[in-house]
């Protein structure tokens, strides 16, 4: 366990956050007119062995049970068309030369350039870029460095993943550089290509994912002027789990008969999820919370990750002590879906610049491994 606390006016803040959200939504109903036709398409083919009891039918999804269950209604994704193909049900984007800029990249730079331009600064005020993202579109050279070329940085760049909490963690590690004075200035850059992980045939987790890109300036108070976020302090913790799993790897390869099972996709035993992450989630903040000498009553905002509706509601009543409306917890992903550690960081950056100097709120992420995240921050002037 590890955890870290600055004092306010001397440490580290958040000068600003970024985003972009790509153009394509497809709502329940598209998802699951899709869906359908697929499942008929397979139980036509299967026919003849679905008659003999020998092979099982595909059962329809529902936009209600999606709905219900989830709170999701829409996503939005990189390519539409490809994942609602029948036939295809995968994004599918043709290969980039090697002297194009990557479609993570891409998307990381555009959220990164919203972040610079909202704190008003330029790429030579920044020292360092993390990508955390829960997936990479390749190993080497780290996605970060390109959007650190693309940018044009002085300074260093790399790629880390702790899943739906590769954010908050590399908003820590950012923190930490910037107090240990090894650095002024850190993007965190988290491009969230969830589409491409995501088994669109798996009628359990069809819905869940979206894609986006997100980004959050963290910089030293010095630094920064006045504006921005105080970090309060920050806590990070893990727990093994095999409840939400994705074997895809570079050794598949040495296996090819079993490379395309779905295991090498997202899978996850999401009421386990449910029933485990949200306890320790709680237990983690109220802790937390205490150690930082605030009431957790008094949190003016938590911007909690945005997996489930049901799962927020319960943390938040646990936090606050009583049912938390909008305003107290803010949802983003009735529209954008789970975007996995992009979550917490999109209800901020949508649900931040009301707050007043002196409220304090909390980001939190929750995941895949297990992993939670806590960031508790104070608005500056
Ligand atoms: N359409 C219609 N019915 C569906 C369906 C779909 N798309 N998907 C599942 N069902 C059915 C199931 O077959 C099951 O039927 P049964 O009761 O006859 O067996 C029933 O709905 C309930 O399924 P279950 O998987 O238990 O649903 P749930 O209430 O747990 O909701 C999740 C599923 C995924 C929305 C929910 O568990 C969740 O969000 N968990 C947290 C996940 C999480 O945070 N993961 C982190 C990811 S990074």
């Amino acid at each position: 366990m590890i955890a870290n606390t600055r004092e306010a006016g001397q440490g580290v803040v958040i000068a600003a956050t970024g985003l972009f959200t790509p153009p394509h939504t497809i709502t329940n109903r598209e998802l699951v007119e899709s869906f359908n036709a697929y499942a008929a398409r397979e139980n036509a083919r299967n026919s003849a062995a679905i008659a003999a009891g020998m092979a099982e039918p595909v059962a329809e999804s529902s936009e209600s049970f999606i709905q219900k269950a989830s709170g999701i209604e829409a996503r939005h994704v990189m390519d539409k068309a490809s994942v609602l193909d029948p036939d295809i049900m995968a994004p599918r984007w043709p290969e980039r030369g090697d002297d194009e800029l990557s479609i993570m990249a891409e998307i990381g730079v555009a959220a990164a350039r919203d972040a610079l331009d909202r704190a008003g600064r330029e790429a030579r005020d920044v020292d360092g870029v993390i990508c955390a993202a829960s997936n990479m579109q390749r190993p080497y050279p780290a996605i970060a460095i390109e959007i650190q070329q693309e940018l044009g940085i002085d300074g260093f760049a790399f790629d880390m993943n702790v899943a739906c909490s590769s954010a908050t963690f590399a908003i820590q590690l950012a923190a930490d550089s910037i107090a240990a004075g090894n650095a002024r200035s850190i993007l965190v850059v988290s491009p969230e290509i969830t589409s491409g992980h995501l088994n669109w045939r798996d009628r359990d987790s069809h819905f869940i994912f979206g894609d986006v890109a997100t980004a959050v300036l963290v910089e030293a108070a010095a630094h920064a002027g006045t504006d921005g976020w105080m970090i309060l302090g920050t806590r990070l913790k893990t727990v093994f789990s095999n409840n939400i799993r994705n074997n895809f790897g570079f050794l598949n390869r040495a296996s090819p008969e079993t490379m395309n099972t779905p295991d090498k996709l997202f899978v996850q035993n999401g009421r386990k999820v449910f029933k485990e992450v949200v306890p320790m989630v709680s237990e983690l903040i109220l802790e937390e919370a205490r150690r930082l000498d605030l009431d957790p009553a008094r949190l003016r905002r938590l911007w909690l990750h945005q997996a489930n509706a049901g799962m927020n509601r319960l943390i938040a009543q646990r936090v606050l002590g009583h049912e938390a409306d909008e305003d107290e917890s803010p949802t983003v992903l009735d529209r954008y879906g789970n975007t996995s550690s992009a979550g917490s960081i999109i209800a901020f950056h949508l649900h931040s610049a009301d707050l007043r100097p002196g409220d304090t709120g909390l980001l939190c992420s929750f995941g895949a491994g297990y992993s939670a995240g806590l960031v508790f921050v104070r608005k500056a002037a």
